[in-house]
């Protein structure tokens, strides 16, 4: 018998029940409800975790608690949300994608898990995984964009980065893949609301980032607080237990989100008792700060609405965690007031921190290549966030302190030198909108106002503005502007920014933007107005030395957006490899009667996914594909483009493959996302690209829920964004005989 199960046998129903309760130290709470009593609650065995506190004294006082003042001295969990990065703040998720480098984001993983275990974290509620193609969800800042594909390779390398190959080493820690699900699909873009979702959509965009996760061997899941079609996630039997469990054969640990089984009430679901037992029922374990377990656990098992065997269930994935993380070995692993001492912030980690910068960042365009700036010219930086440390980590940066930030004004000096001509204004505030101050400074003022009259920070910037070569406007969101419960139905520059650049504008100065956002913005006037735009996103702690690397030509930009930039927030939500209208636009038009489009705006996108320029240019040859034709399921194809640095600068791209399926049984995308690779090209030097590509790069799903693909022409795109690639097709027949079919139909133009 085993450890856990022999562990099992000895405890009481109380003492198991106690294990699925989660409870916090109420430094995040995320919700209205707190946890009370937490010591007292460990030291009776009615908590299994501990989340909320990276203080190594303050976990290691209550893991003594745990382990010697409970009957059978089981040690807590210790979680904590370490999105990006820990104490050395890293560039926001949806940054880091938009490196498509996986290497970096594994690595940025590692980072966080050895700076949060100095500190006694050893579970990480990340990755967060949801697709997200709705801007106005603020917590689109927290994944990997809008591409399945690219999203699930993401969700890989931040398990693998978190958990490294040893869950009891000491500075690797448990992974929660969240939030199951479809989370990032919730209606209107309006935080906490309902998902309603075809079950195709589900199985091919929304859940396969779930599963690569679990894939790479994340230990835990956490449920999502939405419905989906009717039933909240969190007490969804068809995801939690039927496809979870089941299908997905999941055996770890199963938490909730934050008081998501209470929320169930609220949702019309029943009383405590009755939400509390469909949690279990569904495959829940653990209940995060909620207490509905603790409190009713006993009473439905009572009057038969649960079983034992399902408390003993939920108890032994809770033990399995523990022991897989070598608590019942050592319960004070994680702590080492050595390693919390050399192990944290260290100049390596600060200086890989400034590199993950140009590698996330995205340059929007360039005209003229203003960028990079001369070190010489006479720059007027401008912007509430040009000389501001308190936004530059990003949101979930908990542990983060910004006095470790360097500001944009800061980088810019430390990397052009004490002879730099850098005349700073403040220019305007991030928002003046009283509602919207009071709902972004909920937790630390992070929108401090200048009292001055809006008019007077402009006339101050204009000043300088008149007497430099150039102007770079650093202009954007507040860090709690994105992120959970930061939905915005306006998706632009605040407007105070969005005057003092149109002032700007008319200096007749060179423009430069580094716009900083947690979310794709909308910059139609940006875009006509200003002659470059870096967007930087949230970059962290060695924000303003990345981003003046950038600036100053140091690093070359090589990050391609992962989720579109709408032109206007109307268009939302918006996506590269949406399906097929019966009428769709004819190329090159913006309007056409009784076709699929708006009166008022293009169906395109301001920037496409995929889209992000660099200081060199690239050019790709033809796609050149092995065969014209194959057949059946162990056929490969190889596919390959020549990419040729063209530019006077050494630089990166991103080399993307796409595949068009254009003839099936259902409605396909246009395009989907099936390969990239992240290459360095000298300037003149060429390198060919190939890909592999399989059957299963070609399937989907039907409408019973089956992977299915059939024969047909696929054609295959290779190039540098969504909307900027070369083609090639080809036949891939099920067998010869369809094969031989597909071929005379498309010799006659039919297929
Ligand atoms: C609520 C958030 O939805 C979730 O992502 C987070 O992990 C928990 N709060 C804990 O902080």
């Amino acid at each position: 018998m085993s450890f856990v199960d022999r562990l099992l046998l000895q405890m009481t129903l109380e003492e198991k029940i106690g294990q699925l309760n989660l409870v916090s130290y109420g430094k995040v709470d995320t919700g209205t409800v707190r946890s009370v009593g937490v010591a007292k609650k460990i030291a009776a065995a009615q908590a299994g975790g501990l989340f909320g506190t990276h203080d190594p004294a303050e976990a290691r006082a209550m893991q003594t608690i745990a382990v010697e003042q409970t009957r059978l001295g089981i040690p807590l969990l210790f979680g904590l949300d370490v999105i990006h990065g820990h104490k050395t703040i890293f560039p926001i998720p949806l940054a880091l994608s938009c490196s498509w480098n996986l290497e970096l984001i594994r690595k940025t993983a590692r980072i966080a898990a050895i700076e949060a275990t100095a500190e006694g974290v050893n579970w990480a509620f990340s990755p967060m995984v949801d697709i997200a193609r709705d801007p106005r969800w603020g917590r689109v800042s927290e994944g990997a964009g809008e591409d399945t594909y690219l999203g699930s390779q993401v969700a890989r390398a931040m398990v693998e980065g978190l958990q490294g190959d040893d869950l009891k080493r000491n500075d690797t820690m448990m992974a929660c893949v969240k939030h199951l699900g479809l989370y990032g699909a919730v209606e209107a873009g309006r935080e906490y609301n309902s998902v309603d979702m075809s079950p195709v959509r589900m199985l091919e965009d929304y859940l396969p980032p779930y599963k690569a996760a679990l894939d790479a061997g994340a230990g835990s899941v956490m449920t999502a607080f939405n419905d989906i079609n009717g039933v909240p996630a969190t007490a969804h039997p068809e995801i939690l237990n039927d496809l979870l469990r089941k299908r997905w054969s999941f055996d770890g640990l199963v938490v909730t989100d934050y008081t998501a089984i209470n929320e169930m009430v609220e949702h019309g679901m029943g009383d405590l008792h009755d939400v509390s037992a469909v949690a279990l029922n569904a495959g829940v374990d653990m209940d995060m700060v909620g207490e509905g377990f603790l409190e009713t656990l006993q009473q439905s098992l009572d009057a038969g609405h649960i079983s034992e065997t399902q408390i003993d269930m939920a108890c032994r994935r809770i033990l399995l965690a523990k022991e897989k993380l070598g608590l019942f070995d050592d319960p004070y692993l994680y702590f080492s007031d050595e390693r919390a001492k050399s192990r944290i912030l260290t100049p390596e980690h600060r200086a890989f921190a400034r590199e993950t910068i140009a590698e996330s960042c995205v340059l929007l365009k360039n005209d003229g290549n203003i960028l990079p700036l001369d070190r010489s010219a006479k720059i007027a930086l401008v912007g509430p966030l040009a000389d501001d440390t308190l936004n530059m980590p990003g949101n979930w940066s908990i542990a983060a302190d910004s006095d470790d930030c360097i500001s944009i004004r800061q980088g810019m000096r430390n990397v052009a030198g004490p002879d730099a001509r850098i005349a700073y204004a403040r220019g305007s505030n991030i928002t003046d909108d009283p509602r919207v101050i009071a709902a972004v400074n909920y937790r630390i003022e992070r929108v401090v106002n200048d009292p001055r009259p809006a008019v007077d920070m402009i006339d101050e910037a204009l000043r300088i503005a008149k007497d430099a070569d150039v102007v770079v406007a650093v202009v954007g969101e507040a860090q709690e502007m994105s992120g959970e419960c930061a939905s915005r139905a306006d998706i632009g520059i605040p407007e105070e920014q969005r005057d003092l650049l149109q002032a700007l504008r008319k200096t007749g100065k060179p423009l430069v933007l580094v716009t900083i956002s947690g979310r794709p913005l909308t910059l139609a006037w940006e875009h006509e107005n200003a002659d470059a735009i870096l967007h930087m996103w949230f970059a962290g702690t060695e924000a303003g030395n990345g981003v003046a690397d950038v600036l100053f030509g140091g690093a070359n930009p090589s990050g391609k957006l992962t989720m579109t930039f709408p032109r206007h927030v109307g268009q939302v939500p918006i996506y590269y490899n949406h399906r097929r209208t019966g009428r769709p636009l004819s190329p090159g038009l913006e309007f056409e009667k009784f076709k699929s489009c708006y009166i008022d705006v293009p169906n395109t996108p301001q920037y496409p996914f995929g889209h992000g320029l660099s200081y060199t240019s690239f050019e790709y040859g033809p796609v050149e594909l092995d065969k014209t034709s194959l057949n059946g399921e162990r056929d490969v194809l190889h596919a390959r483009a020549t990419v040729t640095n063209t530019g006077a600068k050494t630089g990166k791209e991103i080399v993307q493959l796409y595949l068009t399926d254009p003839v099936a049984s259902m409605t396909r995308p246009v395009k989907v996302l099936r390969g990239f690779e992240k290459i360095e090209l000298a300037p003149g030097q060429s390198q060919q690209v190939g890909f592999t590509i399989t059957v299963g790069d070609l399937k989907f799903y039907d409408l019973s829920g089956a992977e299915i693909w059939e024969s047909g022409e696929f054609i295959v795109h290779i190039g540098a964004s969504s909307v900027s690639t070369q083609s090639a097709s080809v036949i891939w027949a099920k067998d010869a005989s369809e094969e031989r079919a597909v071929a005379a139909k498309s010799a006659s133009g039919a297929a």
